[in-house]
C-alpha cells in the first residue's frame, strides 16, 4: 500500500510505515501528515502486532514540520496543522501495538516528536535529534513539550527546547531519548528483530501492557494503579494467559494466539 509520500509494507504481522519525501528530507507537510494518519489507521485496522516508523533515504528520519508551508500560515491555519499533528501522534501513542521509531538521520522538530510518540526509539549512528523550533520563532507543537520531559526528564527537555540543542545519536542515548544506537547498515535488521520478537508475544497482554504504561502519564498514581489492577485481572481467562502459565509449568515453549 502506498500514498505519494508514505509507504506501508508488511512482513507477517509487522507493518513498516516509511515517510518518503526525500526532496524535503521527509518533512511532514499537510498531505504527508494525512497520508501518515491513513497508513497508521490501516496498520491498526489490519491488526499489526508491531509497527515500525522510519524515513526514506539515509539522511533523514523526518526533518520536521514543513517550514515552507508554515511560513505562509495564519493563526487559524496553524491551529488546524497542530490539531492534525496531535491527532496523528496520539493515534501512534494509543495504537494497540507497540510502535518502534527507526531513526535513520535527522529527527528535528516534528520528526523528533514523531519519535517521541513511538514506544521505542532505535537510532543509526548518524541520527541527530532536536526540538529546533525556537530558532524558527515557535515552540514544539506536536506534543514535544509534554512527551520530551517525560522521556528525558524536565531539565534536559528545557535545555533542548530553550536552546534548540541538537543531540547526536550517542548523546541522545545518554539522556534516554533512544534505547539503542547501531551502525546505519544494521538499523533495519535490528529494528526488524525487535519487532518480530514483540509480534511473537501474546497480543492482548502486549496491548494491555502498553495501555497501562500510557496511563501512568494520564492520571494520578492511585488511578493508574487501579487501572493496572483492572487490566491485569482482565487478562485472566484469556487463551494466552492460560497457555503461558501452563507452558511454564510444563517446561515447554508457549503457543500464543
Ligand atoms: N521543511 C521544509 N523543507 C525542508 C525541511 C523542513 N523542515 N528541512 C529540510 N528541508 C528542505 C530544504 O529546504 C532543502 O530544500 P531545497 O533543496 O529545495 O533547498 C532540502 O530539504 C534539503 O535540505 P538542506 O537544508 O539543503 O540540507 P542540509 O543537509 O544542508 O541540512 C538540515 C539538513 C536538516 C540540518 C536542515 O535542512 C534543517 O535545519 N532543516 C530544518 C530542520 C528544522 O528546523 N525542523 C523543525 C521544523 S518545525
Amino acid at each position: 500500500m502506498s500514498w505519494d509520500t508514505v509507504a506501508l509494507e508488511w512482513t507477517d504481522d509487522v507493518a513498516t510505515v516509511t515517510v518518503d519525501r526525500p526532496d524535503s528530507l521527509n518533512a511532514l507537510n499537510r498531505e504527508t501528515l494525512l497520508a501518515l494518519e491513513e497508513a497508521v489507521a490501516r496498520t491498526r485496522d489490519d491488526e499489526a502486532r508491531a509497527v515500525v516508523l522510519t524515513g526514506a533515504g539515509e539522511d533523514a528520519f523526518v526533518a520536521g514540520a514543513d517550514i515552507a508551508a508554515m511560513q505562509e500560515m495564519d493563526t487559524d491555519e496553524a491551529q488546524e496543522y497542530t490539531v492534525i499533528g496531535h491527532r496523528v501522534f496520539d493515534a501512534i501513542q494509543n495504537h494497540e501495538a507497540p510502535v518502534i521509531a527507526a531513526v535513520n538521520g535527522y529527527a528535528f522538530g516534528g520528526g523528533c516528536e514523531l519519535a517521541l510518540a513511538s514506544d521505542l526509539r532505535v537510532a543509526s549512528e548518524n541520527a541527530v535529534f532536536g526540538q529546533t523550533e525556537i530558532d524558527l520563532g515557535i515552540i514544539p507543537g506536536w506534543g514535544g513539550t509534554q512527551r520530551l520531559p517525560r522521556i528525558v526528564g524536565d531539565a534536559t527537555a528545557r535545555r533542548m527546547i530553550f536552546l534548540g540543542e541538537r543531540l547526536g545519536a550517542d548523546e541522545a542515548a545518554e539522556v534516554g531519548l533512544v534505547e539503542e544506537v547501531v551502525p546505519g547498515d544494521d538499523l533495519e535488521d535490528t529494528v526488524a528483530g525487535i519487532a518480530e520478537e514483540i509480534s511473537a508475544k501474546p497480543r492482548f497482554a502486549m496491548s494491555a501492557a502498553k495501555e497501562a504504561l500510557n496511563q501512568a502519564h494520564e492520571s494520578p498514581e492511585s488511578a493508574g494503579l487501579a487501572f493496572e489492577r483492572r487490566l491485569w485481572s482482565g487478562l485472566f481467562g484469556t487463551h494466552d494467559q492460560r497457555e503461558g502459565m501452563e507452558a511454564f509449568l510444563e517446561k515447554r515453549d508457549p503457543d500464543f494466539e
